[in-house]
């Protein structure tokens, strides 16, 4: 079909590609998207379709506050609710909103490699900060703070893209402490909060914005459809008045009023509730899937942890492993992996690739595994422990 292909494009046919992390067509619910919305014409008036208010339509924030209450154990309301158009939008917004040109960011390292391009395009100087299996290391954070004024740290504190780990609910409040006393902002990109597959995470930024320091970003598209280009920031009164008065939405008004009126009807009828637990379900056993074909073709080979939650799986190959080299040979395989340099800010992790199990379901992801076995026939082995995790 024209005009339906994936982000990266569609991978040529018979190709299994796990660096795809979107979606499958059989987790995007056609259904409850259409009953949302004929829930909404049903009622829609002419004036839904004019802009809208700067922050967002007060009745899509009022369900969203609710929704947010029960999901983050937490109370939320409305007036620290900002509609975006998800978080790539969210991220670039918050680079005008809350730094200048020539400012100092800090991300993870690793972290999301579109994220360098939008904190880039705002001419903003990355610097990375190391992370290991507790999440964002809190030494290093402290270290890089006697070098560096920061505007902001981009974060994603929860099942980590690359890395699936969450930053504990303990350094979250250090990395907090540290934000007040240097005086910057932390960015939590909480894309894969409500995405846990069995324990919930530790506390989202966005249960801490009394602080005046959290800028924390949700976003419908891993919990409902990428295609909705729907989130929101969730903040205090003081950072969200800022957005509300950036020329942007004074111009446009509302980020996507359109969308939000849709997932307000998906949201006040349950919908949205239970396509949440139908994704935690299936999810859950890709993860299963892909662990076990993991254990199965990489175990002495890669190290990784299962991941609890999101998307990813992260392995580590022996030093002299060079993913990026490997990826010809991988399409020729008729499997794909996202390399490992590419979610570093300074070309490290060239030994470590990305693997996704969002894209298929637990046949393709166990042959796609197993298709790329024969590129790593010379790899060194490297320590793991017997369930092949670090
Ligand atoms: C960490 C992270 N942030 C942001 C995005 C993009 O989010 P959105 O679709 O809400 O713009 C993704 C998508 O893969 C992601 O993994």
């Amino acid at each position: 079909m024209s005009g339906v292909v994936t982000f990266d494009g569609a991978p040529p046919p018979g190709t299994i590609n796990l660096a795809i992390g979107q979606p499958s067509a059989d987790m995007l619910p056609v259904d409850l998207i259409r009953n949302a919305s004929e829930s909404f014409f049903n009622e829609a008036q002419a004036l839904e379709f004019n802009y809208g208010v700067t922050e967002g339509d007060s009745r899509f924030l009022d369900s969203l506050a609710r929704f947010l209450s029960k999901h983050y154990a937490a109370p939320a309301s409305a007036e620290q609710l900002f509609t975006t158009a998800g978080n790539s939008q969210a991220l670039d917004m918050a680079a005008v909103v809350y730094a200048k040109p020539g400012d100092t960011v800090f991300v993870e390292e690793p972290s999301y490699f579109l994220a360098f391009q939008i904190l880039r395009d705002h001419g903003l100087n990355i610097v990375g900060i190391p992370v290991d299996d507790d999440g964002l290391c809190v030494d290093a954070l402290q270290q890089q703070l006697g070098q560096h004024s920061p505007a902001f740290l981009y974060t994603i504190p929860s099942y980590h893209n690359p890395g699936g780990q969450c930053t504990t609910a303990e350094r979250r409040q250090q990395i907090l402490g540290l934000a007040e006393q240097h005086d910057f902002l932390v960015v939590a990109d909480e894309v894969y909060q409500l995405l846990y597959y069995f324990d919930p995470p530790p506390p989202a930024y966005g249960t801490m914005t009394a602080s005046n320091r959290v800028v924390s970003m949700g976003s419908f598209s891993k919990i409902l459809a990428p295609g909705m280009r729907l989130g929101w920031i969730q903040t205090s009164a003081e950072l969200r008045n800022r957005l509300m008065a950036s020329g942007f939405v004074n111009s446009g008004g509302s980020i996507n009023h359109f969308s939000s009126h849709i997932v307000r009807h998906a949201i006040d009828q349950g919908l949205l509730e239970s396509h949440l637990g139908h994704l935690r379900i299936a999810y859950r056993s890709r993860v299963a899937a892909m662990d076990a074909a993991l254990k199965k073709h990489f175990t002495g080979l890669a190290q990784w942890q299962r991941p609890g939650g999101g998307y990813f799986f992260w392995l580590k190959f022996h030093d002299s492993v060079d993913t990026g080299k490997l990826r010809g040979k991988a399409a020729e395989l008729e499997t794909g992996f996202q390399y490992g340099a590419v979610f570093s800010s300074k070309g490290n992790f060239s030994n470590c690739l990305r693997l996704s199990f969002a894209h298929y379901n637990e046949d393709d992801i166990q042959e796609g595994i197993a298709r790329m076995r024969p590129l790593f026939d010379d790899a060194r082995p490297i320590a793991t422990t017997l369930d092949g995790s670090v």
